[in-house]
């Protein structure tokens, strides 16, 4: 084999390697946001896997005014009656049984989903500046009654700024996000969508993104970009190895 055909091989093998990675990676990332609730033979209490995507909509004299897609999780810590102690429960929101209602109005709105008859009771109250045309997550409250519970649950806060938007668009996370809600509440979002305000049919307007999901972005082009570097290294080192093997080596 003269060393024309060793860099070329060589220079393949490694543009095998670099090609391989980069549909290994392109691929590990179309896995990445999984839908569905993987939630087969999993406890009931603990870790109940991803929450099921729900779609959840408020109307206002018959048009759509509220609009959210989102998979929900509580967590949640009360006083168990069985065990006579505060207990946390990790409890996925299944959106076929979770009915959404709200209402809407200039400033100020609300989703209010109800869960298995009335059992459990949410609220997200959403709050428009209307001089700076921008609106968020102000106000969350839960109020449940479970079945090992003593009392009633009952946790609220109205202070919050979550979800940051602004009129017309929709607020979007794909990651999952915590919001702290009060010391026994906090409730983790999935692959959120929500637009309170500012809607045009049953369409969101474009998406505004949080951070999360841009430092996730960052990842693939940090890849993206040391795999172009590295192409292109190999295509100079085989085109250098080409010049060469045609000076030197082409006769032998
Ligand atoms: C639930 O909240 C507790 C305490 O706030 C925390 O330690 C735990 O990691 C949370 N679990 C989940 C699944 O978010
Ligand atoms: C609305 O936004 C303006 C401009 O950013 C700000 O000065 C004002 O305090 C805000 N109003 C409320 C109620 O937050
Ligand atoms: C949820 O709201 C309904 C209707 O307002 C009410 O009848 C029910 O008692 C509430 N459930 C809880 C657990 O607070
Ligand atoms: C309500 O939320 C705010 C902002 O996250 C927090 O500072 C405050 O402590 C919360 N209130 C309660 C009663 O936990």
């Amino acid at each position: 084999m003269t060393l024309y055909g060793g860099i070329r091989s060589w220079s393949l093998g490694l543009l095998l390697v670099v090609l391989s990675a980069v549909t290994l990676h392109q691929s590990v990332a179309a896995d990445a946001p999984p839908t569905g609730a993987p939630s087969t033979s999993a406890p009931p209490h603990k870790a109940p896997g991803r929450p099921e995507r729900g779609n959840y909509t408020v109307n206002n004299n018959g048009t759509i005014c509220l609009m959210a897609r989102m998979g929900l999780q509580l967590n949640i810590s009360f006083n168990s009656a069985s065990q006579n102690k505060t207990v946390l429960d990790v409890v996925n929101l299944q959106p076929n049984v979770t009915k959404s209602t709200g209402s809407c109005d200039t400033d100020k709105a609300s989703l209010l989903l109800t869960v298995d008859g009335d059992k459990t009771n949410l609220t997200f109250s959403f709050l428009l500046n209307s001089t700076s045309d921008k609106y968020h997550l102000s106000g969350v409250s839960l109020s449940a009654l479970w079945p090992d519970m003593s009392k009633p649950f009952l946790a609220e806060n109205n202070s919050l700024e979550y979800l940051h938007g602004t009129l017309g668009r929709s607020y979007m996370c794909r990651e999952e996000q915590t919001l702290d809600v009060v010391e026994s509440l906090s409730i983790n979002t999935f692959q959120l969508q929500v637009q309170p305000f500012g809607l045009t049919g049953d369409q969101f307007g474009a998406a505004e993104e949080c951070q999360l999901d841009e430092d996730d972005m960052l990842i693939p082009i940090i890849v993206g970009a040391a795999l172009a570097g590295l192409v292109l290294i190999v295509l100079v080192a085989y085109l250098i190895g080409r010049k060469r093997s045609h000076a030197g080596y082409q006769t032998i």
